[in-house]
C-alpha cells in the first residue's frame, strides 16, 4: 500500500474487505459473464461451496462441472488474499500458455475495475499478460505448466487449473509442489478427462499417494444458478421428441428430483453442442462425481470418424507433406511379426515444430517381416530427419537395432534407474511398462479429444473408433480391431516431448542459416528467434561436439 493518511472511513473499508471475502468480492469486483457484460462477481452456490472448501483446508482438489465459475471464484479469492496480503506470491498454472493468459485476463479485469481510490491504494510495480506485481510486494503469475520457470519460486499459494487436460499429471504435481511453498495453499481444479491420471488422483489410486492429503469436493452444474436456458433465450431448445433423445432427457429427469425447466434447457443446449453424446454429457456436466470420469466399455477417445467405420485398412505409406526445412518432426514406431492375420508394424511422423499443435505428415501400416519393416522405418525417419521414439519391447528391439547400427542419432531414449550405488542408464527406444503406457496413450487421448492433433490417415481414424475401456480398466482395441497406428502416434508424442527436453531439435536442424533471408526463413519455419548459439548439422566441430555424447550412449 502506498503511504500517506488514509480517511478512517476508507481504512474502515479496508479492513472490513480485508476480513470478509463475500463483501469484497460483491462490492468491488467485476467478471465479464457469459453473455459478455461487465457485472459484479455475486458468488452462486458452487462457487461458495469452493470457497468454504479453499477457507477450511491447506491442499484441495475441486473436481467440477464445465462452466461452473471455478477459475473465475478461485481467481477472485487468490486476488482478495495477494491484494491485502503484502508480500504473498500466488502461482497459477494452466496446461497450455494460452490458457494461462486466459485466465490471467480475469485478474486484470478485478484490478482494472477496482474503484479509483483503491487502485491508487494498491498501485502496481509490474502488469503484463503473465504477472501482476503490487508495490507492496504481493504478485500473481501464471505460467503452463510445462515451464520450468516457478521451481523454488516460494509460492505461498498454488492454483493448478484443468489439471485432468495435463499430458502428464505426474509432471505438473511435481511442479505444484516445488512452486510451493512449506504452508502453502495448493489448489487443484479440473473438469474430468476420460480415465486419466486425474481419475487416479480423485480416487488415490495409481501412483498418487500424495492424494490422500488433499480435500476433494465435486461440484455439481446444478449448484450453478447461471446454469440454466430460459424460453426466451435464442439458444433455447424445446424437449426431445427423438425416442433415443427424449429418453435420455427423461433418465436425466429421474436422476434429479427438482431439476428445473429452465436447468433441463442448459441440459439440452450442451447435450447438443456435445455432439449428442450422453457419455461425453456426463463428463463435462456431471451431477455426481462417478459419473464424471467415464469407464468400461466406453470409447477411449471422444471423437468418432464416422467417416472411417467399416473401412478395411489399406497397408502402405501415406505421406500427407514432404520435408520442409527447418522444421522439427518426431515419429513413433510400433514393431508386429508381420504374420498374415495379425498385428499391423506402424510408423507416425507429425510435424512439432509447433509442440501445442502437432501436424500428422506420414504414417506406415504394414505387415511384413520385421527386417525390410526396420528399413523402411529408417528410411521414413531419414527423411524427414524425425526425433523417433521405438517402443523396444521383444521384437521391436530388432528396430532399435537397426537404427543403432546405421548410426541415426535423434532416437529416443529411456532412463533406467541404476541399483543402489549405481549410476542411471539410458536405453535406446521406449519400454512399455505399467507406468509408460498409460502416460503415452492419455496424451495421445488427450490431443486427440482437446483436437490439438487432427488425425488425418483412415487408418488411425479407424483405430481411435474401436478402442475402449476394457473390463480392468485398461484401454485397449475391441476384439478384431488394431491398436498398432494408436501405440505409433502416442509414442511419436513422446518423442517430441524429449526432443524438446534434450534439445535435440538445435542439432538436427541442418544447415545453418549464413545469411538475413535464410535467418528469417528459419524464424518463420520454428516460431523462435534466431540464437546463433545453436548448434547445426553443418557446423564445423558439429562431430566433435554434438557427436560424442551420441556416440557415449550409442556404444552405451
Ligand atoms: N457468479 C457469477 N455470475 C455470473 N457469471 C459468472 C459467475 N461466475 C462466473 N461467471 C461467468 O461464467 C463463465 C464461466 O466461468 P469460469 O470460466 O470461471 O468457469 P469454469 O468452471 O472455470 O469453466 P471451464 O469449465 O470453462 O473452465 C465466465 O464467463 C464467467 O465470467
Ligand atoms: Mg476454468
Amino acid at each position: 500500500m502506498s503511504g500517506g493518511r488514509i480517511h478512517p472511513e476508507i481504512a474502515r473499508e479496508l479492513v472490513r474487505c480485508k476480513g470478509d471475502f463475500v463483501h469484497f468480492c460483491t462490492t468491488y469486483l467485476r467478471i465479464v459473464d457469459k453473455s459478455g457484460n461487465l457485472v459484479p462477481l455475486l458468488p452462486h452456490d458452487a462457487q461458495r461451496e469452493i470457497l468454504d472448501l479453499l477457507d477450511d483446508n491447506l491442499w484441495s482438489f475441486v473436481l467440477k462441472a464445465r462452466r461452473i465459475g471455478c477459475t473465475t471464484i478461485v481467481s477472485a479469492w487468490i486476488f482478495w488474499r495477494v491484494l491485502f496480503g503484502p508480500h504473498l506470491k500466488a502461482a497459477v498454472l494452466a496446461h497450455l500458455s494460452e490458457s494461462a493468459e486466459g485466465i490471467f485476463e480475469t485478474y486484470h479485469t478485478f484490478y482494472a475495475e477496482l474503484p479509483e481510490w483503491m487502485r491508487s491504494l494498491f498501485p502496481t510495480k509490474k502488469s503484463n499478460v503473465r504477472a501482476i506485481e503490487f508495490s507492496h510486494g504481493g504478485r500473481i503469475r501464471v505460467a503452463s505448466a510445462r515451464t520450468e520457470k516457478l521451481r523454488g519460486g516460494g509460492y505461498q499459494i498454488v492454483h493448478a487449473d484443468e489439471v485432468a487436460m495435463y499430458s502428464d499429471v505426474q509432471r505438473m504435481m511435481r511442479s505444484s509442489f516445488s512452486a510451493a511453498d512449506g504452508g502453502a495453499h495448493i489448489i487443484m481444479s479440473t473438469t474430468a478427462n476420460g480415465v486419466n491420471e486425474a481419475y487416479h488422483f480423485w480416487h488415490a489410486s495409481g501412483s498418487f499417494s500424495q492424494s490422500r492429503y488433499f480435500k476433494k469436493h465435486f461440484v455439481s452444474w446444478l449448484a450453478d444458478s447461471t446454469a440454466r436456458t430460459s424460453k426466451s433465450s435464442p439458444e433455447y431448445v424445446e424437449p426431445f421428441t427423438d425416442p433415443g433423445l427424449a429418453l435420455w432427457e427423461s433418465e436425466l429427469r429421474d436422476r434429479c428430483p427438482g431439476i428445473t425447466d429452465e436447468q433441463l434447457a442448459y441440459a439440452r443446449v450442451q447435450f447438443i453442442k456435445l455432439g449428442g453424446s450422453p457419455d461425453n454429457f456426463d463428463q463435462e456436466f456431471p451431477t455426481e462425481a462417478s459419473l464424471a470420469f467415464i469407464l468400461s466399455g466406453k470409447p477411449f477417445f471422444s471423437r468418432r470418424y464416422d467417416e472411417a467405420l467399416g473401412h478395411e485398412p489399406v497397408e502402405g505409406l501415406v505421406i500427407t507433406d514432404e520435408p520442409k526445412p527447418y522444421r522439427t518432426y518426431a515419429m513413433g514406431v510400433d514393431t508386429a511379426g508381420g504374420v498374415p492375420g495379425g498385428d499391423f508394424s506402424a510408423c507416425y511422423v507429425v510435424d512439432v515444430s509447433d509442440r501445442d499443435k502437432p501436424v500428422e505428415v506420414a504414417s506406415l501400416y504394414i505387415r511384413m517381416n520385421v527386417e525390410p519393416f526396420a528399413d523402411a522405418a529408417l528410411e521414413l525417419a531419414d527423411r524427414y530427419k524425425a526425433y523417433v521414439a521405438i517402443e523396444r519391447t521383444g521384437i521391436g528391439l530388432a528396430v532399435v537395432q537397426r537404427f543403432k547400427h546405421s548410426g541415426y542419432p535423434y532416437l529416443y531414449r529411456t532412463t533406467v534407474q541404476g541399483k543402489v550405488g549405481q549410476e542411471a542408464q539410458e536405453r535406446l527406444g521406449w519400454d512399455a511398462s505399467e507406468r509408460s503406457r498409460p502416460a503415452m496413450l492419455s496424451s495421445l487421448q488427450s490431443a486427440i479429444n482437446l483436437g490439438r492433433l487432427e488425425p488425418i490417415d483412415p487408418r488411425l481414424k479407424n483405430e481411435i473408433n474401436t478402442f475402449v475401456w476394457d473390463k480392468t480398466g485398461r484401454p485397449d482395441h475391441q476384439g478384431g480391431a488394431h491398436s498398432d497406428m494408436i501405440v505409433a502416434a502416442g509414442l511419436a508424442l513422446v518423442a517430441a516431448e524429449q526432443s524438446a527436453e534434450v534439445h535435440q531439435i538445435d542439432m538436427r536442424m541442418g544447415h545453418r542459416p549464413v545469411n538475413a533471408l535464410e535467418r528469417i526463413k528459419w524464424e518463420m519455419a520454428t516460431g523462435q528467434l534466431f540464437d546463433p548459439s545453436l548448434a547445426f548439422a553443418d557446423d564445423p566441430d558439429r562431430h566433435s561436439d554434438g557427436g560424442s555424447t551420441m556416440s557415449a550412449i550409442l556404444s552405451s
